[in-house]
């Protein structure tokens, strides 16, 4: 899996194909994708575009999605990744993730999709289905040659640990928010353990949340004078800092942007080092903030209490 993908959450549908297009031409060769994104249709236009015009192969782009809370009951698992993977246009993916750890109403796609949190009376409507029902027709996802690998994303190490007892292929990513705000040291240090890849999301903070109304509590990573006098010194933005910070830490990184520059300055992040130091001075910055809670949303979904 590459170290620095590109990560589709809020990229505009409109802009979707050429943007997966560009960055592919810019160098990027692994995509974070999500159902719940609602824009693999036009992700998977671009993707076609470079493939046909021989940019890259298939076996050259990692390609990654999730699996939405809604279609977790064994009967849903399979025709829905199916109907994913129609999206993009391909057979199959590289990594396919259970989004969050919580089992929501079936949605049926023709009524609403993405099906997002609430039912149509605007309220959330959980659905008693276990994790170790979802984790099996996942299993059989990979069976079927559907997927390559699964994963999670959003779960802490209890949950973890459940599944690793009766998983018959045990996941091979863990998908996190986690930056200078948030560091999440005990859960990469399990996952380090039992051999399972950390991809860190939401790279640089509150910075994704703002537009949603949210992370305001917190002063900026990209405009903090930390991170601000770390990047002088490297001669990088305080964006590649902190990516780098991650990578060095061997967690992957997924930055996602709608600016063409952006974009391509973020795939540079790995061509110099920190020093202990400054790795210590950002990771340093944590007070566990978390911007990406379900318990906003609904507090019964408190999945980080
Ligand atoms: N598993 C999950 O539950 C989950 C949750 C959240 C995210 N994710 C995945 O992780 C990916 C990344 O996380 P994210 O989208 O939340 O946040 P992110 O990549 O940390 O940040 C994106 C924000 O930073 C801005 N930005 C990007 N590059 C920049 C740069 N070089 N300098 C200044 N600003 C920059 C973007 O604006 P512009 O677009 O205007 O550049 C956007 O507002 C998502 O796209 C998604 O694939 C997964």
């Amino acid at each position: 899996m590459p170290s620095v993908g590109f990560g589709l959450w809020k990229v505009d549908k409109e802009t979707c194909a050429d943007t997966v297009y560009n960055a592919i031409k810019a160098g990027y060769r692994l995509f974070d994708a999500a159902a719940d994104y609602g824009n693999e249709k036009q992700a998977g236009e671009g993707l076609r575009r470079a493939l046909q015009e021989g940019i890259v192969k298939r076996e050259d782009i990692f390609i990654t999605s999730k699996l939405w809370n809604t279609f977790h009951a064994q009967e849903h698992v399979k025709k829905v990744t199916r109907m994913q993977l129609e999206h993009w246009g391909i057979d199959y993916f590289d990594l396919f993730l259970i989004h969050f750890p919580i089992s929501l109403k079936y949605v049926d796609p023709n009524h609403r999709y993405p099906a997002e949190w609430m039912g149509d009376d605007g309220k959330v409507h959980l659905e008693k289905v276990p994790m170790h029902e979802t984790w099996k027709a996942m299993e059989e996802l990979v069976d079927d040659s559907l997927v390559k690998n699964i994963g999670l994303s959003n779960c802490q190490g209890s949950l973890i640990l459940d599944i690793l007892q009766y998983a018959k292929y045990e996941p091979q990513v863990l998908q996190i928010e986690l930056h200078p705000y948030l560091t999440q040291e005990p859960l990469v240090d399990l996952c380090k353990r039992w051999g399972i890849a950390v991809t860190a999301y939401s790279s640089f903070g509150p910075q994704s949340y703002l537009e949603l109304g949210m992370g305001k509590t917190a002063p900026s990573l990209l405009d903090h004078s930390i991170i601000g006098a770390i990047a002088s010194a490297h001669g990088k933005t305080p964006a590649q800092v902190l990516l780098r910070w991650a990578t060095q830490r061997g967690l992957a990184v997924i930055p996602k942007s709608n600016d063409h520059g952006r974009l391509v300055s973020n795939l540079q992040c790995d061509g110099f080092d920190l020093t202990e130091q400054e790795l210590a001075a950002i990771s340093g910055l944590n007070m566990n903030y978390r911007l990406n809670d379900p318990v906003n949303i609904e507090p019964l979904l408190s999945i980080f209490a």
